[in-house]
C-alpha cells in the first residue's frame, strides 16, 4: 500500500479487502480516445490501483479507430489523470498500470483488426500463463455498439479463457436503446454473443454513494420501514435537475430530450430502489428481480392533454445565476423546428400492495433553478386535532429528502415548538451529510462500477428485463409526444423549476412540488 493510499482511505474501501487479488485481468476500452475514458474511466482505474485494489496482473488496451501510438495513448491518460482523477497523479503507482497498457488501432465492424485484438490478448494469456479474465467495455456512442458485440463473439473473444472458469465480461454503456423496439433489439444481439450473467449494463447512477445508501437507508433501519407505505407515505418526489443547458452538445441532446436523457434510465432507478419490496438476500439477482417488480406493476400512463399523467416543457430565456441565459431553440446544433423536450414531468402510479394510491412524480430538466438530484418521501400529515389552526401553527408534512447531488446526504423535516412562552410550531430540518461524517474524498461512481464488473458482482448494473420493462413505459410517451410535435411542449423560464403545467400535474392531486429553497 503506498503512502498515498494509507492517508486517502476511505472508510468505504474498509470492506472492500475480499476484492483484493481479484485475479489477473486483460481490459478493453472501445471507444478510448473519447472523452469518457479520459474523464472517468482511466482516472477510476488509477484510484483503484492506489486503493490496491486492481489485480496484480492487470493490462489494459485501449481501442478506437484513430491510429494512436502507445507512447500517445499513454501521455494522453497521465494528462487526463492530472485533470480528472480526485487524487494527484502518483508516478510510482501509475507507472505499474501504465507498463502493461497499450493501444490497438481498428474499425468497431472490422473483423480482420478483432482478430488481431484477439492475438493480442492471447499473447497476454501466453506471456501470464494462467487463468485471465477478459472484461470489455464498450465506451462508444450507441450506434456501434452492436457490431462491437457481433465481432467480440465471431472473434472469440467473447469466449471464456480456454481452462479456466473465469467468465469474459462486457460492460455497455448508456443509452441502452432509444425505445422498447431497439433495447430489445440490442438485447437480442448481446445474447446471441453472452450470458445474461456476463453482461453489465451501466447507469452511473447506481455508482453513487447516496444511490446506495438508500437500500441501507431503508433496511438497515426499523425506524422508516414501517411507513414506507401507503399507509404513512403522502406522495414521492423525485428530481433530477441541472442548472445548465445543453451547452455544445445541442446536435446530440436534441435526438434525445429530457425523457430518454434522464427519465428512461436514471429517474426509473431511483424509483425502483425506492419503491421495492425487500429482498431475499443482497444478491444481485434478489435485488433486481424486486426492481424490476416495481417497474412491471406501474401503470400504463395517461397521455392526454389534460389531466394526463404526462408534462414536457423547453427552457425559453431567463436568468440563470444573475446572468441572461439564451432560449433552447439558439443554442448550437439545434434546428428550428425542433420539438424536443429538455423537461419532463411524469406521474406514475405503482399498482401494488404498498404503493396503491401513492402518487410518485418524478421529473427531469435542463436549466433548471438549482443542480439538484434527490428522493423526498413526504408523509402524511397529522390528524388536524391539537395544533392545526391559525398563524401560529406552521405544520409542515414530515419529509425525508436523500440527497443524491450535490451535497450528498439525508434530511429530515419535521415540526417543532419555536422557544417561547406561546406555543408555537415551525418546520425544522435535522441533516446528515456525507461529507461531515465520513470526510469528502468519496470514490467516484466509475471506480465502484468498474471493480464490482472486475470481481462479478452486477447488483449495480442494469439487467435486460430492467431496461425494457423501464422502456416500456416511457415508449408510448416519446411516440405521443413526436406525433403531437410542439403541441404541448410548454415553455419554461430558465432558471425557474419547469413549465406552469408541472405544477398543474401535483395540483390535480392536492399536491406541490417541494422545491428546496
Ligand atoms: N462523457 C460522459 O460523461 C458520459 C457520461 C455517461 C455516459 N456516456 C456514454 O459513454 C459512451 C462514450 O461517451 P464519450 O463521451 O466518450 O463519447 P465520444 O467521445 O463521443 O466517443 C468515444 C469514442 O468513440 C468513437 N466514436 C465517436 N463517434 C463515433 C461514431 N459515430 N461511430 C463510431 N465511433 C465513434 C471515437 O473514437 P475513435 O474515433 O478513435 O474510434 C470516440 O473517441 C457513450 O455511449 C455515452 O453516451 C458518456
Amino acid at each position: 500500500m503506498s503512502r498515498q493510499g494509507e492517508e486517502d482511505r476511505h472508510p468505504f474501501l474498509e470492506g472492500l479487502s475480499k476484492h483484493r487479488g481479484a485475479v489477473p485481468t486483460v481490459m478493453v476500452i472501445f471507444g478510448a480516445s473519447g472523452d469518457l475514458t479520459a474523464r472517468k474511466l482511466v482516472p477510476a482505474i488509477f484510484n483503484l490501483a492506489v486503493d490496491n485494489l486492481l489485480p496484480g496482473d492487470f493490462h489494459l488496451i485501449g481501442y478506437g479507430r484513430k491510429a494512436i501510438e502507445d507512447r500517445a495513448f499513454r501521455a494522453s491518460m497521465d494528462a487526463a489523470i492530472e485533470e480528472f482523477s480526485r487524487r494527484d497523479l502518483d508516478k510510482e503507482i501509475w507507472g505499474r498500470v501504465r507498463d502493461h497498457m497499450t493501444y490497438h488501432a481498428g474499425g468497431y465492424d472490422d473483423a480482420s483488426a478483432f482478430a488481431e485484438l484477439a492475438k493480442k490478448i492471447q499473447q497476454i494469456e501466453t506471456a501470464l500463463g494462467r487463468g485471465v479474465q477478459r472484461l470489455f467495455y464498450i465506451s462508444t456512442p450507441p450506434g456501434v455498439f452492436e457490431p462491437i458485440i457481433e465481432n467480440l463473439g465471431s472473434s472469440g473473444l467473447a469466449a471464456t479463457h480456454a481452462g479456466t472458469n473465469l467468465a469474459t465480461k462486457v460492460i455497455i454503456e448508456k443509452p441502452f436503446g432509444r425505445d422498447l423496439g431497439s433495447a430489445r433489439a440490442l438485447n437480442a444481439s448481446i445474447n446471441q454473443v453472452f450470458q445474461e450473467s456476463q453482461v453489465y449494463r451501466i447507469d452511473h447512477y447506481l455508482g453513487k454513494e447516496t444511490v446506495q445508501d438508500l437500500l441501507v437507508q431503508r433496511f438497515a433501519n426499523s425506524i422508516f420501514e414501517p411507513l414506507w407505505n401507503r399507509e404513512y407515505v403522502n406522495n414521492v418526489q423525485i428530481t433530477v435537475a441541472e442548472s445548465i443547458g445543453v451547452g455544445s452538445r445541442g446536435g446530440y441532446y436534441d435526438s434525445s430530450g429530457a425523457l430518454r436523457d434522464m427519465i428512461q434510465n436514471h429517474t426509473m432507478q431511483l424509483v425502483a430502489l425506492t419503491a421495492m419490496e425487500p429482498p431475499v438476500s443482497l444478491d444481485p439477482e434478489s435485488i433486481r428481480d424486486e426492481k424490476v417488480k416495481v417497474l412491471k406493476a406501474i401503470q400504463p400512463l395517461s397521455l392526454e392533454s389534460k389531466n394526463g399523467d404526462v408534462v414536457r416543457g423547453r427552457y425559453s430565456g431567463g436568468l440563470v445565476d444573475g446572468r441572461p441565459a439564451d432560449r433552447y431553440l439558439d443554442a448550437e446544433g439545434i434546428p428550428p423546428d425542433s420539438s424536443t423536450e429538455t423537461y419532463a414531468a411524469l406521474r406514475l402510479s405503482i399498482n401494488n400492495w404498498r404503493w396503491k394510491g401513492v402518487p410518485f412524480y418524478i421529473r427531469s430538466g435542463k436549466r433548471m433553478a438549482k443542480r439538484v438530484s434527490e428522493i423526498a418521501i413526504q408523509f402524511k400529515r397529522p390528524p388536524g386535532i391539537l395544533f392545526s389552526e391559525g398563524s401560529r401553527f406552521d405544520l409542515a408534512p414530515n419529509t425525508m429528502v436523500i440527497q443524491i447531488q450535490p451535497d450528498e446526504g439525508v434530511t429530515l423535516v419535521m415540526n417543532s415548538k419555536v422557544p417561547g412562552l406561546e406555543t408555537r410550531t415551525q418546520p425544522v430540518k435535522m441533516h446528515f451529510r456525507y461529507a461531515t461524517t465520513f470526510g469528502s474524498n468519496t470514490p467516484e461512481a466509475y471506480e465502484r462500477l468498474i471493480l464490482d464488473a472486475m470481481v462479478g458482482d452486477s447488483t449495480l448494473f442494469i439487467r435486460g428485463d430492467e431496461t425494457e420493462a423501464s422502456w416500456k413505459l416511457v415508449t408510448p410517451v416519446l411516440e405521443c409526444w413526436k406525433e403531437a410535435g410542439v403541441d404541448g411542449l410548454d415553455e419554461y423560464s430558465s432558471g425557474s423549476w419547469g413549465p406552469d403545467s408541472s405544477d398543474q400535474l401535483l395540483a390535480e392531486k392536492g399536491h406541490q412540488w417541494r422545491n428546496s429553497g
